[in-house]
């Protein structure tokens, strides 16, 4: 009795598992595959970066994809007018075929750019990353975004020798859900919700490890999604959301977040004006 009353949630309301759509065989290769790859990686000609949440480390990344925008100018009438512009660009294409490459990192290791093509869920896909962390790390509790016109399409799997111990906190109740914790597990979760990972103890047997595959979600996950998902919290409504909040907002991205095909308004008081000059020269610098 004691050990039920103290095992963690299950996901039954933020995190779709959608496990049982990819084959067991695909699992296990991609898991030998993640393990070579991490193993062999200071041998192999692969980069890693950091992957950062509220401006701290979160992880260590693998992305398999880099990113091309040179579509951006000519497929969007959404124009970035600001830092905050630049963002939601940058988020409504991480999905987008046409911006996201395979890299060296995808030539290095073909097995995962292999299973990524085999997943059921996607139309076409995007970003590609391996997330993963060492001993001793605690992660960063985050959301990825605050977006009222935007609902993130991707899949999140976790391989079987990824000791990874993630959880989706659940905005109604507070409460943290966590991912079954043993075994294989693809599924997805809406990234308005807060989301970390447990502290890594002992990575023993593999590793604590991840990954994200961005993309377009085909008809049939998307209504999957739709009518299954569970949501973050919507700030202010949007004209097209059919009064549906987020809900709404994912059944009108079959071809695309929808606010990248609307006109948006350059700021219009001296103050926003100012913000903005201030943004775009943060981002000249960053760039
Ligand atoms: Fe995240």
């Amino acid at each position: 009795m004691s050990v039920l009353l103290s095992a963690p949630p299950t996901l039954s309301n933020a995190f779709i598992d959608l496990t049982s759509y990819v084959s067991d065989e695909d699992l296990e290769k991609l898991d030998v595959t993640i393990l070579e790859c991490l193993k062999n990686r200071l041998a192999i000609d692969v980069e890693t970066s950091k992957f950062t949440a509220e401006n701290m480390v979160h992880a260590d990344a693998l992305e398999f994809c880099d990113r091309d925008t040179s579509t951006w100018c000519v497929s969007d009438v959404f124009t970035p007018f600001s830092g905050k512009d630049d963002f939601r660009q940058c988020r409504g294409h991480r999905g987008d075929s046409r911006t996201w490459r395979p890299n060296q990192n995808a030539f290095e290791v073909p097995g995962m750019m292999e299973f990524v093509r085999s997943l059921p869920f996607f139309e076409s896909t995007g970003k590609c990353a391996l997330i993963f962390n060492k001993t001793g790390d605690k992660g960063v509790e985050h959301a990825d975004h605050e977006l009222d016109d935007l609902v993130s399409e991707f899949v999140w799997i976790r391989t079987k020798s990824s000791n990874k111990q993630f959880y989706v906190v659940d905005n109604e109740t507070g409460e943290k859900c966590f991912v079954p914790r043993t075994g294989a597990r693809v599924g997805w979760f809406d990234d308005h919700l807060r989301h970390n990972i447990e502290e890594v103890t002992e990575n023993e047997g593999g590793g604590c490890w991840s990954i994200r595959v961005d993309g377009r979600f085909n008809e049939k996950f998307r209504k999957i999604i739709e009518t299954s998902g569970f949501f973050g919290k919507q700030n202010e409504s949007q004209e097209w959301d059919g009064g549906r909040g987020l809900q709404g907002i994912l059944a009108t991205q079959q071809n695309g977040p929808t606010f990248l095909q609307r006109e948006n308004e350059y700021p219009e008081t001296e103050s926003e004006e100012e913000e903005y000059e201030e943004e775009v020269e943060e981002y000249e610098v960053e760039e």
